[in-house]
């Protein structure tokens, strides 16, 4: 999805195009529910996924690729990119851009340079990409290097692409085999990445880049009816007529769930603790303003990097995504927007239940947590009644403004116009980046 401060498109950043499969009316939200109920993550992994009838893939045909890089030292000041940006809108019929194709090749060489900075050029470079869209991070990354590594590090280099979509793993081959020395080390895999099937054992030190990826992973909902009451697990069900989805309250038994409530300590939540006092005045006010609670919790997110920890046990990550949403409808914490498009106008829903396979699903990171997930997954960040002797490994991690990545990395130079106005530092303050690297440290 779009950064919706960084730019006047309050659209998806998961592109529409004419060339798509239209979308059936017919279709209803119900029809991703069968006769029992369902987690809500796997409802969301539904409507955006489902092969037939998901968001992504009504439209992965269609992705926002740019003929070509834009002058921005051509352009006066933001007015002209912006009307730059609307003949582009209007010319492709895409609603939504990505970062790295707005600002290709700069803002892939930034991330190769990142990773040229940070890894040991002695051992082979090995690069994943998990959703790397059209390929525009690939093509860049892999021109960065060849152009600015040491010819034995491009020579010796692999770069495997994990896709989940076929269309676009296509169109990745396609960008990358623009040039044919790149074509040799790249390699996609069309299958989802969260997985473990998929992955076999890679003890190599090796680089993971996801942009935009997490955002669009699913997630799982717990509700609480009071201030008091414990944390149930929130699924979707068929209502008795069939023609609407209603929500069922369960007691906790999903073990992601109970990670991820873990990682974000909330285990304990809804329990008697602290002063007698404390807890009287508390269910006291639970009776008489009962005030119920929603959270989100990135269980996609948990799954994949359990997944990808114990793949590849030596990687380092690159990620980048939404920090904050705008204008987010739905109720709870970390709630996600749910936006369709229709005759060319957004519109957002105010129920994630809406989502018919129109509709895109889009969370913001909390980047904190994140951090959290990744040490939880790593072994480091051991749950607390664990008794295990296995010391983990702490990892080196960092988050980064947008600005801040870029102005370390990359060549702000580029994409500045005339008047000193930056889209790439000025624009996407809803963004960061996220790296994480092993080390040696047990402590
Ligand atoms: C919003 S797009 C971002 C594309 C690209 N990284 C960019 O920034 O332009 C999300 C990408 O992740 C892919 N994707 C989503 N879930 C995935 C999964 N579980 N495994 C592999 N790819 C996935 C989508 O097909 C798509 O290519």
């Amino acid at each position: 999805m779009a950064a919706r401060i960084a730019s006047s498109k309050p659209i998806s950043s998961f592109l529409l195009s004419s060339k798509v499969k239209p979308f059936s009316p017919a279709y209803f939200s119900t029809n991703f529910v069968g006769e029992s109920p369902i987690l809500v993550r796997d409802f969301i992994r539904a409507a955006l996924y489902d092969p037939e009838h998901g968001y992504f893939s009504q439209r992965s045909g269609s992705v926002g690729v740019l003929d070509r890089s834009i002058k921005f030292n051509q352009l006066n000041g933001r007015k002209a990119y912006m009307k730059h940006l609307d003949a582009i809108y209007k010319q492709s019929d895409i609603s939504w851009f990505t970062p790295v194709e707005l600002f290709k090749p700069w803002y892939a060489h930034g991330i190769a340079e990142a990773i040229m900075r940070t890894t040991n050029l002695s051992v082979p470079l090995k690069i994943y990409e998990i959703g790397g869209g059209s390929g525009t991070c690939a093509r860049g990354v892999m021109d960065y290097i060849k152009l600015n590594a040491p010819s034995r590090v491009y020579d010796s280099m692999t770069y495997v692409s994990v896709e989940i979509s076929s269309s676009l793993a296509q169109k990745q081959l396609e960008t990358v085999g623009e040039v044919s020395s790149h074509s040799k080390k790249f390699r996609v895999e069309c299958r989802d990445a969260a997985d473990p099937s998929g992955w076999g054992l890679d003890q190599q030190p090796c680089w993971v880049i996801m942009l935009e990826v997490l955002d669009n992973l699913p997630h799982d909902l717990i509700y609480s009816k009071n201030q008091v009451s414990p944390w149930m697990e929130v699924w979707v069900e068929k209502r008795h007529d069939k023609t609407e989805l209603s929500e069922l309250y369960k007691t906790l038994e999903d073990p992601l769930i109970g990670s991820c409530m873990e990682i974000l300590d909330l285990a304990k939540d809804g329990k008697p603790r602290g002063s007698m006092t404390g807890s009287i005045a508390k269910s006291f006010l639970a009776k008489v303003f009962p005030r119920p609670r929603r959270c989100w919790l990135p269980t996609g997110c948990t799954k994949l990097l359990q997944v990808l920890h114990g793949a590849l046990p030596k990687m380092s990550l690159i990620a980048s995504d939404f920090s904050y949403l705008p204008d987010v409808r739905i109720p709870g914490e970390r709630a996600p927007l749910v936006a369709s498009k229709k005759d060319g106008t957004s519109s957002d829903h105010n129920n994630y239940l809406d989502a018919k396979g129109d509709a895109d699903i889009f969370f913001p990171t909390d980047f904190l947590l994140l951090e959290d997930i990744d040490h939880y997954c790593s072994g480091w960040l051991k749950p607390k009644d664990e008794k295990s002797l296995k010391k983990g490994k702490k990892r080196r991690t960092i988050t980064l403004d947008t600005s801040s990545f870029m102005e370390e990395f990359g060549l702000p130079s580029k994409t500045r116009t005339k008047d000193g106005y930056n889209p790439m530092l000025d624009d996407f303050k809803n963004t960061k980046f996220y790296l994480s690297v092993p080390t040696h440290n047990t402590k």
